[in-house]
């Protein structure tokens, strides 16, 4: 009778102890299958992405390096998404910029379902898109997977760009003389301005905004006390504060402009930009 008790209690305590131990282990499997099941979300993410964002958003979302279909390179039209202002912080600076009150996640998510603006297009079929909301879903997880120590260390600069182009042109970020043939290349390349504009040599005709060919001296009749090199500055900078008289098709409409009006926040990456293509609009 006594030893019959002896072992039921200790038997009693080792089913415990094997029952309390994997009970204990719960919170970690469940973890390790969480993760597990994010690492999967990701890499569907990941071709996602590939497929139908890079064409914008670049090579590593980085939006430097952007290529069509058939490989050729091409002007990024996206921002950055690999990037300290979009993922840094539990309220990153673009969801202040945007007067975002939801979590990182929901901005994400949200901008891809319903796009924004004339460019980014609308991805969730609940809109019209063309993707599932699992897919939504893990594309979302794949630009949220960009956030890292490495990229979250490096504080954020925002470019403030002075209101005088004469003053910007002037200060420690803009060697000079400017070279208009690298203003060539971001104009016709990197930003795609020539996609719209033409080339000012009139070699490319304008499509969509007005020809560029006598910027140099229309640009000095637009706006009273501004000439043309502070016309043309402060256009790229706020294409909505004046709506050129003539596109290609008719009197320009807006605003809002049909020019993209993030090309401040692209070039306050390298200021130096805005320098070489001012030299190649104006030949200075
Ligand atoms: C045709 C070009 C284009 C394509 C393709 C495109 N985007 Fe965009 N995307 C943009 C532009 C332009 C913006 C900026 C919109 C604005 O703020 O006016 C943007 C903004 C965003 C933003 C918000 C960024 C921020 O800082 O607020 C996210 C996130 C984003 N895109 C994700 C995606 C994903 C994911 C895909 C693919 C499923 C995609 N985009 C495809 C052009 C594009
Ligand atoms: C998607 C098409 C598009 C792209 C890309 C674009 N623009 Fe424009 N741009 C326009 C349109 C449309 C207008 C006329 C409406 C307005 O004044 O905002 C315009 C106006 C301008 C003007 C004023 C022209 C005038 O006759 O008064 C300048 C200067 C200019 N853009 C420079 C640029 C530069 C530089 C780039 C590249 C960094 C660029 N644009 C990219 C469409 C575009």
């Amino acid at each position: 009778m006594q030893i019959k008790i002896v072992i039921g209690t200790v038997a009693f305590m080792i089913a415990m102890m094997v029952f309390g131990y994997s009970a204990l282990r719960e919170p970690a499997r469940l973890e390790r299958f969480t993760n597990a099941e994010l690492g999967r979300s990701i890499e569907a993410g990941s071709e996602i992405f590939a497929n139908n964002c890079a064409t914008c958003h670049g090579v590593d979302a980085t939006a430097q390096e952007c290529y069509d279909a058939q490989g050729n390179q091409i002007a990024c039209q996206g921002l950055p998404l690999n990037y300290n202002g979009l993922l840094c912080g539990d309220v990153s600076q673009r969801m202040k910029d945007m007067g975002w009150s939801g979590t990182k996640h929901d901005y994400i998510l949200t901008t891809i379902s319903a796009g924004r603006g004339p460019i980014m297009p609308t991805w969730a079929n609940q809109f019209g898109g063309p993707l599932r909301p699992d897919q939504v879903q893990n594309v979302t997880n794949f630009v949220l997977n960009y956030e890292s120590e490495t990229l979250c260390a490096a504080p954020l600069v925002t470019y403030e760009w002075p209101e005088l182009a004469q003053e910007f042109l002037a200060g420690p970020d803009v060697t000079l003389p400017a070279d208009p043939a690298r203003g060539q290349e971001l104009f016709t390349v990197t930003y795609g301005c020539s996609a719209c504009h033409g080339t000012v040599d009139g070699s490319a005709p304008a499509a969509i905004g007005p020809s560029l060919v006598n910027i140099e001296t229309d640009g000095a009749t637009r706006v009273d006390g501004q000439d043309a090199q502070q016309y043309v500055y402060h256009s790229i900078l706020y294409p909505s504060d004046f709506i050129a008289p003539d596109c290609p098709t008719g009197p320009c409409s807006g605003p809002p402009s049909v020019m993209p009006a993030n090309f401040g926040a692209r070039m306050g990456d390298n200021p130096q930009d805005m320098a070489d293509i001012l030299a190649y609009l104006l030949g200075e």
